[in-house]
């Protein structure tokens, strides 16, 4: 169980914090809510006291006698700041102390996490390009909004980042306190996520278990790691990562057009998606119907190996990276098929995990190891999928600033 503080911002998506709230106390933390004036005029003190068990301030003048403006910071193994405004973002990057969120930010010695969420003009103004800027330097983390309606009849990026999203980086930065450097900053990644579905007929397809979750962690990872991600998601049904775009594609034909193109840029492809190896020869135009005869069999052919195309006409300095999910046989040990598939794919490195009996698919976690083609070997412990993702994204920036 950790110690967090939550710190609300005066926006409209403090209601928001309220989701968060509730998923980071029922994942056992102790979780002290700090919102500022204006977040209070959006969602009451009551509100975050049930919720939280705890009493709750905004200024620095209640219970001064437990000196709360250095022990929350003090006490605390992570601060989650959702939503940031841009005044919260400034007042945090100039070092302001006026009330009893930024006096905590000022004593905080752990990790802090910002989830920013404002109109697209306030978010893209040079002030506060130039706070987040500055706070990122200083080592905070600050996501980048989501893209999406906004609250009026606009739409465009300002949005908070999903609650589930916020309390994943959350629970990354808790269990890695170094987790989610800058370092990714003018980099172009494409990540290809979920499963591929190989058409029947018009309702009917050929797919597979894969959700997408781990791809999506590997994209809102580097994300976060400030690069620019294309995420081509072949039918994951979840919301889209903040600080992504998201190109949504069906079949393995799709998303090989959709990864080629993106790559055309890219310093680094992660082919996290389960790409059917066929596809039914022929879709039939209607339904197929259940009356005459059942069909003997269902003609396949080959769909194209899209990790094997990117590897035949990859850039010089191009990172290419494959997953696979292994079962051991009698032929061999996951690792073992994991070792013969990276030669045989020719890419740099080979995200091997074990799948089967409840692991890896739909999981919210994931082991694995990160095998490299130079022969280095990173094994990643049994965790939630970002903290994979993270060290995935340590092994490639090493490979990346070679
Ligand atoms: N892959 C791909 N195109 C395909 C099939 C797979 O790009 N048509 C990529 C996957 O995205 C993954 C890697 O290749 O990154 C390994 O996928 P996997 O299905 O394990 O490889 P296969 O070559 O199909 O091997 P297997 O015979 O074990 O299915």
């Amino acid at each position: 169980m950790a110690s967090i503080v939550l710190g609300v911002g005066g926006g409209i998506a403090a209601y928001k914090a309220a989701d968060l709230l509730r998923k980071l106390t029922e994942a056992g933390h102790d979780v002290r809510v700090v919102p500022t004036a204006s977040a209070l005029e959006f969602v009451g003190a009551p509100t975050w006291a049930a919720l939280s068990h705890h009493p709750v301030a905004a200024d620095v003048w209640s219970a001064a006698e437990d000196v709360p403006h250095v022990r929350l910071g003090r006490e605390a193994d992570l601060v989650v700041v959702a939503p940031a405004t841009a005044d919260l973002l400034a007042r945090a990057a100039h070092g302001l102390a006026d009330d009893l969120l930024t006096n905590t930010l000022l004593t905080a010695r752990c990790p802090v996490l910002f989830a920013p969420a404002m109109h697209t003009e306030m978010w893209e103004h040079p002030a506060t390009v130039d706070n987040v800027a500055t706070l990122r330097r200083r080592g905070s983390v600050v996501l980048d909004p989501a893209s999406g309606r906004l609250t009026g009849t606009d739409t465009g990026k300002g949005r908070l980042p999903e609650p589930a999203e916020i309390a994943a980086f959350a629970e990354l930065l808790l269990l890695a306190p170094a987790a989610l450097p800058f370092d990714l900053a003018g980099r172009h990644v494409v990540v290809s996520a979920g499963g591929t579905r190989e058409a029947l007929d018009p309702v009917r397809f050929l797919g597979n278990a894969s959700s997408g979750k781990q791809g999506y962690a590997v994209a809102a990872v580097a994300a976060a790691r400030g690069a620019r991600v294309t995420l081509v998601s072949a039918n994951a049904e979840l919301p889209d990562p903040a600080g992504c775009d998201v190109i949504r594609v069906g079949s393995a034909l799709e998303l090989r057009d959709a990864v080629l193109k993106a790559a055309e840029d890219a310093d680094v492809v992660v082919m996290a998606a389960a790409v059917a190896d066929f596809r039914p020869a022929a879709a039939a135009a209607h339904k197929i119907k259940k009356s005459g005869e059942p069909p003997a069999a269902v003609p396949l052919e080959e769909n194209p190996d899209v990790l094997a195309e990117l590897v035949a006409t990859r850039r010089p300095g191009t990172v290419l990276v494959g997953f696979a999910a292994e079962t051991g046989d009698d032929n061999g040990t996951v690792l073992d098929h994991g070792r013969a598939k990276l030669a045989r794919k020719g890419c740099d490195f080979l995200v091997v995990n074990a799948v089967g009996k409840g692991l890896a698919f739909g999981q919210s976690h994931n082991a694995g190891v990160v095998l490299g083609a130079d022969g280095s070997e990173r094994v990643v412990d049994y965790g939630p999928k970002s903290v994979l993702a993270d060290a995935l994204w340590d092994t490639l920036t090493e490979r990346i600033a070679r």
